[in-house]
């Protein structure tokens, strides 16, 4: 099947690819169709109402099927700041060693470090408009920890494992993250439709 991943993150696409490929999905990305989302605001308040506004502006660029996802940081001690805002957060352009380290500092006072990922994929074109969505809970780190993978990577430390996704690499991520688990519940909801 052919789908089209509508991100301009790298470390997404790689992560869609990781996990879609071996299922025998063939994905093209933004640049494959030249298609500009300048034009696109993420003015949902739900991740999942950014996924699919996401896909569906781009589905109407391309004759093809479309997967998004609209994904982020939730830390219980700084409500306000991430969530579906995350990649907002003291601006789109700002490196996220600044970022991860602001977080850090924002936290040093707190007690609770309590902190989940959240993913909602949205598949717009094969069968009318589909949503799924997967979360990671765990907490946000005393340090950077790591230099793999991307974003908030670093001071994520998921709950199943003992290091941040930055520092267990790609294989071990794509097991138990939020995007690895919304992707898991679109493939095993294809596998039934096809039984
Ligand atoms: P979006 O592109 O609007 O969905 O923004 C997602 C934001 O959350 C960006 O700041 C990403 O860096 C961050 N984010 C989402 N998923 C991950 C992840 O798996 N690791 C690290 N950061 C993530």
């Amino acid at each position: 099947m052919k789908i089209l991943v509508a991100t301009h993150n790298i470390g997404k696409l790689k992560e869609f690819e990781a996990i879609l490929k071996p299922r025998g999905y063939t994905l093209y990305n933004l640049e494959d169709y030249k298609v500009n989302m300048d034009g696109f605001e993420e003015t949902g308040e739900t991740f999942a109402e950014n996924a699919m506004l996401k896909a569906h502006f781009v589905h109407a660029l391309v004759n093809m099927p479309v997967i998004s996802d609209d994904s982020g940081l939730m830390i219980d001690a700084l409500p306000d700041i991430l969530g579906v805002k995350s990649a907002r957060f003291m601006g789109e352009d700002t490196d996220y060693k600044i970022k991860n380290q602001a977080i850090l500092d924002l936290l040093s006072s707190k007690e609770d470090r309590s902190a989940a990922f959240h993913s909602a994929i949205a598949v717009v074109g094969l069968q009318g408009d589909l949503l799924f969505e997967g979360q990671c809970d765990g907490h946000i780190a005393h340090e950077i920890l790591g230099d793999h993978g991307f974003g908030y990577d670093p001071i994520f430390v998921p709950n199943q494992r003992d290091m941040s996704f930055a520092q267990m690499g790609d294989i071990e991520k794509n097991k138990i993250s939020h995007r690895a688990l919304a992707l898991e519940k679109f493939v095993e909801y294809l596998n039934e439709k096809e039984d």
